[in-house]
């Protein structure tokens, strides 16, 4: 884990390093202060480990513990209660050294927990959007960019094919695609070179207001690892990170979950899955490749509206076999 973040902190040296690699704006949206935190955790998890004993880890554990007691009082006006929760949980465990009561190592084992879940949840990742550059969308469509602007984003339709380079990601639709009722939506989809980390890509449904503050719609989703991710939008919900201020937040349905039917990335970093969705009654049936992954009640999920496609960030999908 410390690895881990060792790699992280010397891409993030990079990205301080190089502005004009990577865009200003991006840059300046790190909060010094909050970064200074962070780098001096690291040494102080450093000394708490290497000290023989719990009294030889106080020092270390007492800084630690007001650096997260820091990084707690950060958050709490944030609305992100688990990171709050993160913090106290981990000044807590460092408090607990510092005291020389309880077990070092697996106190530290807590603390290294919360560092985790706290990046997993709250940490941008260091891979800011391309311009895919043109801004071109076919007549008839709209896309919803997830941060930045449309102008990143190259989506034209050759063919039967319709053809995405993203920058930001967008959810893709038009006001002529609408479906309510029972009814079937899949077309075949398909990443073209693998991204830095695992981007999701697929379809959406049951869209409305989605050029406004209030849209809601659902959204199925496969990523490189063979893995799925059911959600629904509905309205703006802002999460926080000291980098990225504001991303539109999804509400999880099903999360990342791995199926045998969906073809992982291969060695050419290309991937090929045809998605699904059949609205049936009371259920709806998700699919790859004509295997059913999960099938959810319908009151769990919009069905009624636009549909479309949603492409990850800096990906490069080529879409085909639309059957609607
Ligand atoms: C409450 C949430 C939270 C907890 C707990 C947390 N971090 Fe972080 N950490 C973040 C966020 C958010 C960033 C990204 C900040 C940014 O990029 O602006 C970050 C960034 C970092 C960085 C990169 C700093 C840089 O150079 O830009 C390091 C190193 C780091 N954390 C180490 C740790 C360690 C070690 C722990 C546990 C001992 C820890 N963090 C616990 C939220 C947290």
């Amino acid at each position: 884990m410390i690895r881990n973040i060792l790699m992280r902190m010397r891409k993030t040296f990079l990205l301080v390093g190089i502005p004009s690699l990577f865009g200003v704006t991006l840059t300046a949206q790190i909060d010094p202060q909050y970064q200074g935190w962070m780098r001096s955790m690291l040494p102080s998890l450093t000394a708490i480990q290497k000290a023989a004993d719990n009294a030889a880890a106080a020092d270390a554990a007492t800084k630690l513990a007001e650096t997260f007691d820091q990084v707690a009082a950060y958050w709490k006006p944030k609305q992100s209660p688990d990171a709050v929760g993160f913090a106290e949980a981990a000044r807590d465990a460092a408090k607990a050294i510092a005291a020389g009561s309880a077990d070092k190592a697996a106190n530290l084992r807590k603390i290294q927990a919360q560092c985790n879940g706290c990046h997993m949840a709250h940490r941008g990742d260091d891979d800011p959007d391309r311009s895919a550059g043109g801004g071109k969308i076919p007549a008839g469509w709209s896309v919803r960019p997830d941060r930045g602007t449309a102008d990143q984003i190259n989506f034209t339709s050759v063919g039967d094919t319709y053809r995405f380079a993203m920058g930001p990601a967008g959810t893709f639709y038009r006001s002529d695609w609408t479906k309510s009722g029972n009814y079937g939506f899949s077309a075949r989809l398909t990443q073209k070179q693998a991204p830095s980390h695992p981007i999701s890509y697929g379809l959406s449904i049951g869209g409305s207001d989605q050029a406004g503050p209030n849209q809601t719609y659902s959204y199925f989703l496969v990523r490189s690892r063979g893995e799925y991710f059911i959600a629904n939008r509905e309205g703006d919900r802002t999460w926080f990170s000291p980098r990225i201020f504001s991303i539109k937040q999804p509400l999880t349905v099903v999360d990342w979950t791995a199926h045998p039917a969906i073809v992982k990335q291969g060695a050419d970093g290309r991937q090929t899955n045809t998605l699904g969705i059949q609205v049936e009654g009371d259920s709806v049936i998700f699919t790859v490749n004509g295997t059913e992954v999960t099938r959810l009640p319908k009151s769990k999920i919009h069905t009624d509206g636009m549909y479309g496609f949603r492409i990850g960030h800096n990906l490069d999908v080529d879409v085909d076999q639309v059957n609607r």
